[in-house]
Parts: structure tokens; sequence; C-alpha cells
């Protein structure tokens, strides 16, 4: 079962570390990437923070067994002024496929303390798991870069969608053939001040789920929908519905999850963060519902995949 907020095991019994995750599925194998954050947390220059220890990775095939795959782009300690240094921030990883250059392709947020440097960083391996051999890091269409996810659509196109401009806007950039770097931007919720994308498709529209800005703190999230990923994009309003949706259940979003084999089935993976303890951080998945281009989330205090055997609405029990 899913028990959102919950500690999270993996198969060794350790806490999984892979906050401001994402999944990429390969050959009958789900890869959760995130951040690990498994050690103190200490005040930054601007909020709480942990240093950079490295990127996680963990497998699964049923996405509740997960098996620690080890950090698979480790902090570079030597050299203060690399990118991962440790103290440096580096946030959200997400990681896809390259069907063309068969590379695993990783893109991250990569900061100082201070949230100055706001750029973005790739990473590659041949394998899913790992290594992954850092190439460094660009400021895509010379913009500025914090949060940020990555989508690849049918034909193979994968973007990069980031909050740039001091978070002012949501830019959708268009990645190269070989996915590492970027080729044209395109500026969308100009100065709605929105981060924490994570983007997904649904027939011919394009989904965007989004937070506020407030650091660690939860606020209420937002989605919009597009027919071109570039844009314009229209806000719907929040998808969360009932109790807990004000503050997206305590959480801030960072990715949505196609299930494999299951046409029209998603989850909506976020993060609690607990800005006290960052390594204490949980995880929260809830089923995404999807109506034509409505979108809801709604709590569920254990769940499992077996909601989507129901139609969309009726199987979420609470
Ligand atoms: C959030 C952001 C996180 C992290 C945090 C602390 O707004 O989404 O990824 O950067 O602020 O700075």
């Amino acid at each position: 079962m899913f028990e959102p907020g919950d500690l999270w095991n993996d198969t060794d019994g350790k806490p999984i570390q892979a906050h401001g995750g994402g999944i990429l599925y390969y050959r009958g194998m789900y890869y959760w990437f995130g951040e690990n954050k498994d050690g103190n947390t200490v005040q930054g220059d601007v909020l709480e923070r942990v240093d950079v220890i490295g990127i996680s990775c963990y497998s699964s095939r049923d996405l509740y067994h997960w098996k620690n795959e080890g950090i698979v782009l480790p902090a570079a300690s030597e050299d203060p002024e690399h990118d991962l240094h440790p103290r440096k921030v580096v946030e959200r990883p997400k990681v896809i496929y390259n069907e063309a250059t068969h590379q695993f392709v990783m893109w991250m947020h990569i900061d100082h303390s201070d949230y100055s440097y706001a750029r973005a960083g790739v990473a590659v391996s041949n394998c899913p798991a790992g290594p992954y051999h850092y190439l460094g890091s660009i400021r895509p269409c010379g913009a500025d870069c914090r949060d940020l996810t990555l989508f690849k659509d049918e034909d193979g196109t994968a973007y990069l969608v980031f909050a740039s401009e001091w978070n002012r806007n949501i830019t959708v950039a268009r990645l190269t053939n070989d996915y590492l770097t970027t080729d044209g931007c395109a500026r969308n919720f100009v100065e709605q001040r929105r981060e924490a994308p994570a983007v997904f498709k649904h027939g011919r529209t394009y989904f965007m789920i989004t937070s506020g800005c407030t650091g660690w703190a939860p606020n209420p999230a937002e989605y919009s929908v597009a027919s071109a990923i570039l844009g314009p994009w229209e806000t719907k309003g929040n998808p969360c519905v009932g109790a807990g949706c004000d503050t997206t259940f305590s959480a801030q979003g960072t990715f949505v999850l196609p299930l494999i084999g299951r046409p029209g089935a998603f989850i909506f993976m976020a993060d609690r963060w607990n800005e006290h303890d960052l390594r204490d951080s949980r995880y929260v998945w809830l089923p995404l519902c999807v109506r034509g281009t409505e979108l809801s989330v709604r709590w569920l205090d254990r769940w499992d995949l077996s909601v989507y055997d129901v139609r969309c609405g009726s199987g979420h029990r609470s």
C-alpha cells in the first residue's frame, strides 16, 4: 500500500532518500531519482539546507518496493567551485532516455546556497541506474533557472520546464535532439510566481501542476492545460479537493507519473518538507484523476493501484 506522509523504507529497511524526485520507466523497471538529504539540516543563507550529498536512485517493478541503487551522482567534495560541491544546491533531478544516443540524461537545478547562481545542470549515463557523469550547467536561453522538470513527448522531443526570472515566470525550453542543451525558450505564466512544475500529457492535452513560491512551506497547487507545450497555458485552478487542499496536503508537487499499461492512470508525487530536519521530509503520492481537461487529487490515508480499476473518481476511497 501507499501511505502518503508516512515513513517509507527501501528494501533494506532504510528511509528512502529521493526528495524533489522524478521517475523514469525503462524496460519493465521504474527508477526513482531524487535528492539525498541524509545529512544534518543547517541554517543556510536564505533557508534551511542540507549540504549536497548527491542524487539517489531507487528501482522498483511494482512501485511499492524500492531497492536502493545508491548515489548515482555524488557531490564533488574537492573543488569548492564545482557545481556539485557540498556547499552548493542540487535539487529536483529528473531523468529521461534518449533513444537516438542511447543515453540516460539527467537535468537538475544547480545553485549557490543563496540561490543566486540559478542554473540547470546536466549529467549522462549509459545505464538507467548510473553512474551519471556530470557535463556542466547552463543558463537556458541566457535566463536564470530554479525549480525545474523534464517532459519527453511521444515524438521523442523533450523539454526543460523551469521557474525563471526570479520565479516570475515558468519557461518551457525545447531540448536539442541529444537532450544536452536547450534550443529555444517560451516564457509562460508571466508574473504569476509559480514553481515546482510537473508536466504530463493525456490524449492531446498537456497538463502542468505548479506550486506557489513559499520555500519549504506548503501552499495551494494550481494546474494549467495547453494544446501545445510551448504555450499558451490556461490556468484552471487547484487540483486538490477536500480537507488539506489549501496546502496540497502539506506538500509540494514534484512529478506526475503515468502508469505504464494503465492509460489515463497517473500518480501525483509531492514532498512534505520538514524544514527542521530535511532528511525526514516525507513523500505524498496520491492518485490523480483526469476527466477531460479537469484534474482532481484527493487525500487517501492508504491506497494501492486497484483504485485505478474503478472509474476515475468513484474508485477513490477515503
Ligand atoms: C522550494 C523549492 C524547493 C527548494 C526549497 C528551498 O520553493 O521548490 O525545491 O528549493 O524551496 O529553497
